[in-house]
């Protein structure tokens, strides 16, 4: 088995391979770090097959619908998960094929009632549901105490206790346990009557993971997260440094149309010279009128530089061939000590 462990701000990923036929599953990968796992899927002469999230993540935003859309392979999740886009819906008991690695599914809801646990050779991928010296909350949406003691003390747990352990999580740089080491030292598995261990649970009193409603909307929809979206615009546009635009300013060259796509006031608070005033809420209604000859050069700009990088996206795909963002925005421009109006 070929094997690659991505830990990536207390978040961990995997990519397991089979040896012999190179066919690969990537399981709970993040959408910050598409690019890395298929660097290391190339490096390890790895096809990926199938792209797996163990259950809905709240906390992070998953790459599976984006991976999966651009390999052609399936989003795996577990039958009980409530986006729409799964390809290829398990359930407990069943087998995913990679190659000749069998990875065994154990639906064990608690964390969340579409937990899954994946069990492949020597390894156990344990998602939320155990993690190395505690477990997945239960406070989340389709959390549940009562379920997780189950899927825990019935389940996992009587796995072989050798089997080793790899969570969807682990904040203090270790790499895995085991069944065995989580059953002797982990603090919340040592009361083991059912009352207790819910009660330790519903008394956990944790806060709200950042970005859990973007997480939980994206995650459910496959929708976009706002920093995939800039992104993406981001990469479609050239960009103009603050300096350059300086410059053109400076020698007052009029080939260069300079959009402030900010709100009014900001743009009368001040602005760079030479600028027009054009809202980016505005954008698609004045374009006709504002800007009549799409073969201009037209730099815009807004406040931190990102709302003006979607304006010059907009701008591109509507036939404004020569739009360009500025590198920055209005504050770094301030801040640089240029000329304002
Ligand atoms: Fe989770």
């Amino acid at each position: 088995m070929i094997f690659e462990q991505v830990a990536a701000g207390g978040c961990q990923s995997y990519l397991i391979g089979c040896a012999e036929t190179c066919a690969a599953a990537l399981i709970d990968p993040q959408i910050d770090h598409v690019d890395r796992y298929l660097g290391l899927a190339a490096r390890d002469g790895l096809r990926i097959r199938y792209v797996i999230d163990t259950h809905t993540h709240a906390d992070h935003f998953s790459a599976t619908r984006e991976l999966a859309r651009s390999l052609s392979v399936p989003v795996v999740m577990h039958r009980a998960s409530p986006a729409q886009f799964v390809d290829m819906r398990i359930d407990d008991g069943e087998i995913i094929a990679v190659g000749r690695l069998r990875l065994s599914v154990l639906h064990t809801p608690g964390h969340t009632s579409d937990s899954m646990c994946l069990v492949v050779e020597d390894r156990i991928f344990t998602g939320d549901t155990l993690l190395i010296g505690a477990t997945g909350r239960t406070d989340l949406p389709t959390g549940d105490p009562e379920a997780l003691y189950e899927s825990l003390f019935y389940g996992v747990l009587r796995l072989e206790p050798q089997l080793k352990v790899f969570p969807a999580h682990e904040y203090k740089g270790r790499s895995y346990s085991t069944i065995g080491q989580e059953l002797a030292e982990n603090p919340r598995l040592q009361r083991r009557d059912r009352e207790s261990f819910i009660a330790t649970m519903r008394n956990l009193n944790l806060t709200m993971p950042t970005h859990i409603t973007e997480a939980l909307r994206t995650n459910m929809s496959g929708g976009k997260i706002i920093a995939q979206l800039l992104a993406e615009a981001a990469a479609r546009v050239p960009f103009m440094s603050l300096a350059e635009l300086k410059s053109h300013i400076e020698a007052e060259d009029d080939d260069l149309i300079v959009l402030d796509v900010r709100e009014r006031e900001a743009y009368d608070n001040g602005h760079i010279p030479r600028a027009r005033h054009l809202p980016r809420g505005q954008l698609e209604l004045r374009v006709n009128e504002d800007l009549p000859d799409p073969t201009r050069r037209i730099l815009s700009y807004c406040e931190f530089g990102r709302i003006s990088t979607l304006a010059a996206a907009t701008l591109r795909e509507i036939g404004f061939q020569r739009a360009v963002a500025l590198d920055g925005g209005m504050k770094a421009w301030r801040e640089a000590g240029y000329p304002v109006l």
